[in-house]
């Protein structure tokens, strides 16, 4: 059984392919990477087939996270179908997605942070109108729910690494 998590926020080029690109890669270290399925997209389709944000793509980077092969798209109904996770990065984009979530959706909708054990904040905030320091706060906080969320899910679903 392969478990899919899927990262939301409004554009998907900053926030949630940051989410992506991290938790992939945690999802490796822990050799994990047969059983768990990552991907992202944003609530609005502006930015539609474009790379992450250049800001976000070089602040990841510097960790070691290669965020250059991912590219952005809009949720949409089938994710309702495919994803056991659906983890939005603010109460926006949960609000959006839970206004068009089926009534029967069985996974998780809920905030990323919500996994985050000693979390100060439970929502990633936007970085793309402020000055750049915002990257690095982004990264800060889904480092540390991405080992978090990971956790969870190897104790709920039993996965042996
Ligand atoms: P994201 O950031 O939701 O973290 O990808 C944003 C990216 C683009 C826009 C807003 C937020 N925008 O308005 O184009």
């Amino acid at each position: 059984m392969t478990i899919k998590v899927l990262f939301v926020c409004l554009g998907n080029i900053c926030r949630s392919p940051t989410a992506h690109g991290v938790f992939e890669q945690t999802v490796a270290k822990h050799q994990l990477s047969g059983h768990i399925l990552v991907d992202s997209a944003g609530t609005g389709g502006w930015h539609i087939g474009e790379t992450p944000d250049s800001r976000a793509t070089s602040r990841a980077l510097t960790r070691g996270y290669d965020l250059s092969q991912l590219r952005a798209r809009q949720v949409c109904l089938q994710d309702f179908n495919e994803f056991d996770y659906i983890l939005a990065m603010d109460h926006n984009n949960l609000a959006e997605l839970q206004a068009i979530a089926p009534a029967d959706y069985h996974g998780e909708l809920t905030l990323f942070l919500n996994y985050s054990a000693g979390r100060e904040t439970d929502e990633v905030p936007d970085p793309y109108y402020g000055n750049g320091d915002g990257f690095e706060y982004v990264l800060q906080l889904v480092e540390r729910a991405s080992k978090d969320l990971l956790q969870n899910i190897i104790e709920r679903h039993r996965l042996l690494c």
